[in-house]
């Protein structure tokens, strides 16, 4: 075996000289330069420091708040390190426009550059007078064609400032003069619309003119009112079949006068235009040739959801990707191939007969022959169709999206031309905050596997599948993938919209419902274990990540509720009486399983384990919220829910009821066991895990923690032989196969070619991706220790013959990144950046543990 001998001279990785102490990535309410924040909810600053000098603190700041000239706010030179979320003591006022100022001073003395940001705020509910116009729908049929809108604003002069405030029932686009209005997409966003419905704000100074402003908008029905959910299309849910607009222009000129646009009926509508159809699941047409019809428009409801301000990043085009193939399948279909399974729509720039229709269908994969395969998509149509004028024509079908790899296209008149055809990528858009990393080229496309997975589900909501008719909020889903989403996206305001929306759709007994935003209002389907639970772990993994309490504040209500709820339905502290939808979904199991080899889990074991976890949060964050008597209670209730779990569902011998790989997991991760048993637990999981040969059985609920467990228990040789594996059921497996993204199941396509169960069998799930946060966590070993990375470990777990890894993670305080180098599974080399104001405890590859504050380091040992 290799020893350590020298421990190499520590190495600083020298920034540029000029680098110095600077400023940056400031950020108003977690946003870059938002426009139309709340402004009842006031300002929170954040920014980050990068200093040459190491051990750096910020040891001062100065903020300066400005409305045009006006200076609203001047902090002065205030003596304190935070610089993450400084809330503006000063009220907002409605419809402003805001710039603001920061300079730090460090520990050594230096003073960085001012840098600036800007912001706006919203309309309060009194500064709101625009009515909805649209049309009631009678029939739900109709509900799936687009309305438009439109009035021309004549304006005398070119306005100093124009803002326009947005909403919908249904999906709007806003154009003036012909030209889109923003970058964003599928706005106003999903919320649960009974209770808010969200606007956005516009500069819209500059594309407006003296004289006539045509001002056109198009309404799709949008999550609002296509049908959500399974079943027959006509049956599905929907929040509503009327499509409205709610529009409010704020011009303000020269001399202080000031304009107001509003929707009134005094617009004009029409029922028909280019945009015959577009719905969520089944797709759009567009005929350009289909005129308008205009005609008064008419007041409708408002309904009873209330305007708020958009609270996260929107929904934007992230990249284009060409074709990389065309394929004639067997069958004779012409498919291109865009090499990456991805989640948005395509555009087509194309000249052809008029009147000359064009469909193009979606598809994930090709089936074992090569042909086009859609029945994943189950009953969406995922339909494009379009019809050319003659001319020179460009479609893009933003008011729905795809989920796809594969497009098959129907009605050229020759082969498809690739160069015509891009596939445009659409997801949240939050910024990129990780990167992973190593030597492993299977377990890097893994990670990129995982990657495009997280953004392709992380559409407005995170949603459980792009591709077919269901693109839902499953709250299990969100939860076990939390954790490797804040390694790799900034998802702080996007979890915090959709926690809301939980909150606002939780049912009054306390019981939080499998999908959020919940379409199942009518039908009352409730909770299940790990899923519900998205309600306490959520809000607590947030506060690790991002530091914040005011969401565990937020959320507390919440919490509360859904644990009182279940500790009321159980007997004598065993939650075993409620029936248990998802257990551990998709376990692996097998057909005529006489053997028994499938890993069924108790469903109430399960439940117990989560019940007990989220008890757990409510009494950490009673203590933090200073609610001690409550935290004491709660601490009390779980003790007593773990003794009933012992007595119920452990022998004296450490086994733990169902025997599998789930059953020890969720025991050992959420502390069911008795310390003396702990060890013998983890012992048998082991011993399981190779009883299948080394590969993993657990479904969604026991997928996220299975690594972590191992090698919180000294097991990561079994955890790295698990990643490793190659063979189905595995992580690998799919990449061995060429996929591009996370499968549903962990034989999606089994090792013979044939697709599974075309029904339920999605391509782009992210949830067993939740391994993503085991490499980051433990294999790279980046962990929190105080909450939002203040100060935070660095212990890296080496091994499967990793030559190296490497990951990074933007925290709230800068960016971490980590580095090892490893000859079997001793650590020879190690990087890692501290980012200011932050404190890291490093494993060094000599043995040691040191404390180390900002800065970037290196350290290593020769071995023999
Ligand atoms: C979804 C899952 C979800 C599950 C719950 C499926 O149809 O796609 O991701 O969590 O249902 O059973």
């Amino acid at each position: 075996m290799k020893r350590f001998s020298v421990l190499l001279a520590l190495l600083a990785i020298v920034l540029p000289a000029q680098a110095q102490l600077s400023v940056s990535a400031l950020r108003t309410c977690g946003l870059e330069n938002p426009q139309g924040i709340d402004p009842s909810e006031g300002a929170t600053l954040s920014w980050i420091l990068t200093d040459s000098k190491r051990d750096s603190r910020q040891s001062a700041y100065e903020v300066t708040l400005k409305s045009g000239s006006r200076t609203v706010w001047r902090s002065g030179k205030v003596e304190s390190s935070n610089s993450v979320r400084v809330k503006v003591p000063e009220a907002l006022s409605p419809a402003k426009s805001y710039s603001w100022t920061v300079r730090v001073w460090d520990n050594h003395g230096q003073v960085s550059q001012p840098a600036t940001a800007s912001f706006s705020t919203g309309l309060d509910a009194a500064s709101w007078k625009a009515g909805w116009i649209g049309t009631a729908w009678e029939d739900e049929h109709q509900a799936h064609s687009p309305i438009y809108l439109r009035k021309s604003i004549k304006l005398s002069s070119k306005p100093l400032r124009a803002v326009a405030y947005v909403s919908s029932h249904g999906i709007y686009e806003l154009s003036l003069g012909g030209r889109k209005v923003g970058s964003d997409y599928l706005t106003p966003g999903w919320t649960s619309y009974h209770n808010t419905i969200q606007y956005q704000a516009y500069d819209i100074t500059s594309m407006l003119k003296p004289g006539a402003n045509e001002l056109t908008a198009l309404v799709s029905p949008g999550w609002y009112a296509s049908g959500l959910g399974w079943g027959e299309p006509d049956r599905r849910l929907r929040y509503g079949t009327d499509l409205a607009l709610c529009c409010q222009i704020e011009l303000e000129y020269s001399g202080g006068r000031k304009e107001t646009v509003v929707t009134d009926e005094s617009w004009e509508m029409s029922l028909t235009g280019p945009v015959c159809e577009a719905t969520i699941y089944d797709g759009e047409t567009i005929d350009p040739s289909v005129p308008f019809s205009w005609e008064p428009a008419r007041t409708v409801p408002s309904g009873s959801g209330r305007l708020t301000a958009s609270s996260c990043e929107p929904v934007r085009v992230r990249t284009v990707v060409k074709p990389v193939a065309c394929i004639t399948t067997p069958k004779g279909e012409k498919v291109l191939d865009f090499g990456q399974n991805l989640v948005g729509w395509e555009r087509l720039r194309i000249k052809g007969r008029k009147g000359q229709v064009i469909k193009i269908k979606h598809a994930e994969v090709l089936d074992a022959e090569g042909n086009f395969f859609d029945l994943t998509l189950r009953q969406a149509k995922a339909l494009s169709t379009f019809v050319l004028t003659g001319g020179d024509d460009c479609f893009e079908p933003c008011h729905t999206f795809y989920g796809f790899r594969y497009i098959k296209v129907e009605g050229l008149e020759g082969e498809p031309d690739p160069a015509a055809f891009e596939a445009v990528v659409a997801d949240s858009g939050f910024e990129t905050v990780g990167s992973f990393e190593s030597s492993n080229a299977l377990v890097n496309q893994l990670q990129s596997n995982i990657f495009w997975g997280f953004r392709g589900n992380f559409v407005d909501i995170p949603t459980d599948c792009p591709q077919r008719d269901e693109r839902l909020g499953w709250t299990g889903d969100a939860e076990v993938f939390f954790r490797t989403a804040a390694f790799n996206g900034n998802v702080d305001r996007f979890f915090r919209k959709w926690l809301r929306i939980l909150s606002d759709d939780q049912y009054a007994d306390g019981q939080v419902p499998c999908v959020v935003p919940d379409i199942f209002f009518t039908q009352n389907v409730g909770y299940a274990a790990g899923w519900s639970d998205a309600a306490t772990l959520i809000p607590w993994q947030h506060y690790c990540a991002y530091g914040d309490p005011a969401v565990l504040e937020a959320c507390y209500p919440a919490m509360k509720r859904w644990v009182d709820f279940q500790l009321s339905k159980c007997e004598d502290y065993l939650l075993n009486t409620l029936a248990q939808p998802f257990g551990d979904w998709l376990f692996w199991s097998v057909d005529n399983d006489t053997a028994g080899v499938s890993a069924i889990t108790s469903k109430h074991l399960i439940a117990q384990c989560f019940m007990a976890g989220s008890i757990d949060i409510v009494a950490r964050s009673a203590r933090l919220l200073g609610k001690e008597p409550e935290a004491e209670f709660y601490e009390g209730e779980a003790a007593k829910v773990r003794r009933a779990f012992q007595d119920e569902y452990v022998t004296p011998r450490g086994l733990v009821s169902s025997d599998t790989q789930t059953a020890y997991v969720l025991a050992l991760y959420f502390d069911m066991l008795p310390e003396s048993l702990s060890p013998v637990a983890a012992q048998r999981l082991v011993d399981n895990v190779k009883r299948y040969g080394y590969h993993i059985t657990t479904g969604f609920l026991g997928t996220p923690h299975i690594c972590e467990v191992l090698t919180r228990y000294g097991y990561s040789d079994v955890a790295y032989k698990l990643l490793l594996q190659e063979s189905c059921p595995s992580w690998l497996y799919p990449v061995k196969l060429g996929a591009t993204t996370i499968w549903e199941r962990w034989n999606s396509i089994r090792p013979d070619g044939s697709i599974t169960n075309g029904g339920m069998n999605s391509f782009n799930h992210y949830s067993y991706g939740a391994i993503g946060d085991w490499l980051y966590r433990y294999a790279v070993g980046i962990r929190e220790t105080s909450p939002g990375y203040e100060t935070f470990e660095v212990d890296p777990h080496p091994g499967g013959g990793f030559k190296y890894m490497e990951a990074s993670t933007r925290t709230p305080y800068g960016k971490i990144r980590v580095r090892w180098e490893a000859d079997g599974d001793v650590i020879r080399a190690i990087e890692v950046s501290v980012p200011v104001g932050t404190q890291a405890l490093v494993h060094c590859p000599d043995g040691e543990v040191r404390t180390l504050g900002s800065g970037n380091y290196g350290f290593g040992v020769e071995l023999e």
